[in-house]
């Protein structure tokens, strides 16, 4: 039965069971974590050949020569390039290829724009007075870190099942000079893993912004890890050309969840305008990347569809951690009315939003049990959810056996802390 039918004496029976439970849960002493959108050790192997691509001198020559443990090549090797150009719908000569981290490479985009300014831009962002980004919430709570330590002022737009609120993202942008940016994650987003509309992508490649240095930071981190079947994204390079906009994204992309987190690689994409002005700071930043890695890789990798055909695999490990989470919500959550989940076809996360003014307690409860989550309010801008009710699952990273067992907790938190609210208590 739903809670809001139940009347108080039922809820307050209810209550006292669930607190009983919660109370043998507490003494098993569990250690369990569903913070970690990480890959787990098993994924990470499924790459174990890459390590003997490149083993002795006579491997570090790429295909035209270079050799790779030399200084130079600062864009990086012309087949990586097209590797990346190729999942991210580009031409070779669109794209550079950075280290193992793209987030690195768009910590380095924004500090550039606020100390040096954008391609075609008069002045840097930082001597404009205040500067704003547009945050898609819930969101990648790193992307909001960028801003903050920055002093970049977030504000909030919220999710639709179609990507960002457009009608509020073209009005503030059309009005406000101050709006430099907007942090996008196209492809099942982070966290609650909507795949943006074709309309949506076309609005974005469609904007007007009044602030002629703003730019789109298309964080595509999830272009080629689908769960089920591939999933297409519309083209935003293409299409931004189309309405003389060639200069408005700014494409992310890493290899960390293809072939590993912490030894991947990672490139970018832009306007032969951006990767002008990029790599003139670029090259007094480094004289180049790890080319043995970006070597590694394209032998490992002879092309886009080697990189799907391996995502597969991982996809076959990733598909019953998300069940297990998602079989457990259905069956322990719906009959309740008491939470909403998303039920993404790829991508890292699942988005959990409990009762209004829950979701703090949710996290709090679950800590005493044992079992950790990501805080409370991390996917927005200053850790911040004013309606306290979203939370980030991350099923990846442990077995489906302790997944179980966690997100069982999970669930029984989620009860306690919303028949509190129905009775007042919280
Ligand atoms: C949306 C998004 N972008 C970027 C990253 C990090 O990417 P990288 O490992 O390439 O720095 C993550 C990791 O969780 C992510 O979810």
């Amino acid at each position: 039965m739903l809670y809001s039918q139940k009347d108080k004496k039922e809820l307050e029976s209810c209550l006292m069971q669930l607190e009983k439970e919660y109370a043998e849960v507490k003494k098993k002493g569990l250690k369990l974590d569903m913070s970690r959108g990480k890959p787990s050790t098993s994924q990470l192997s499924l790459s174990a050949d890459i390590l003997s691509v490149v083993n002795k001198d006579a491997d570090c020559f790429s295909d035209n020569g270079t050799d790779c443990r030399n200084y130079g090549l600062l864009e990086g090797l012309p087949k990586a390039r097209q590797l990346f150009a190729d999942i991210l719908g580009v031409k070779a000569e669109n794209v550079l290829i950075g280290g193992a981290s793209s987030l690195n490479l768009m910590y380095d985009e924004v500090a550039r724009a606020m100390m040096f300014g954008v391609a075609g831009g008069e002045k840097p962002w930082s001597a404009q007075g205040k500067v704003k980004f547009l945050c898609p919430v819930p969101g990648y709570d790193r992307h909001f870190a960028i801003c903050e330590l920055m002093g970049i002022e977030m504000l909030n737009v919220p999710m639709t099942k179609d990507g960002p609120d457009m009608d509020m993202i073209e009005k503030l942008v059309s009005e406000d000079e101050s709006i430099k940016g907007i942090w996008c994650v196209p492809k099942y987003a982070n966290p609650d893993g909507t795949v943006y509309s074709d309309e949506t992508v076309r609005r974005f490649a469609a904007l007007r912004p009044k602030a002629k240095d703003f730019r789109i930071f298309w964080d595509n981190a999830y272009a080629v890890h689908d769960l089920y079947e591939e999933v297409k994204l519309a083209n935003l390079f293409e299409l931004s050309k189309e309405y003389g906009n060639e200069n408005l994204p700014i494409m992310f992309t890493s290899t960390s969840k293809i072939t590993y987190a912490g030894a991947g690689l990672a490139a970018m994409a832009a306007s032969a305008a951006n990767i002008e002005k990029t790599k003139k700071s670029m090259g007094i930043q480094t004289i180049g990347y790890d080319k043995i890695n970006q070597l590694r890789h394209v032998r490992y990798f002879p092309d886009a569809d080697a990189v799907k055909e391996h995502m597969k695999k991982h996809a076959e490990i990733l598909r019953p951690k998300f069940k297990t989470v998602i079989s457990a919500f259905e069956k322990e959550l719906a009959p309740l009315g008491i939470a909403k989940w998303s039920n993404p076809k790829g991508g890292y996360f699942i988005s959990l939003d409990v009762e209004k003014g829950c979701a703090k307690r949710v996290y709090q409860l679950a800590k005493e049990a044992g079992v950790t989550l990501t805080p409370a309010g991390a996917p927005y801008p200053y850790g911040v959810d004013k309606n306290d009710e979203n939370l980030r699952i991350a099923p990846s990273f442990p077995p489906v056996s302790e997944l179980k067992e966690a997100v069982d907790v999970l669930c029984l938190c989620v009860k306690i802390a919303a028949a509190e609210k129905y009775l007042g208590k919280l």
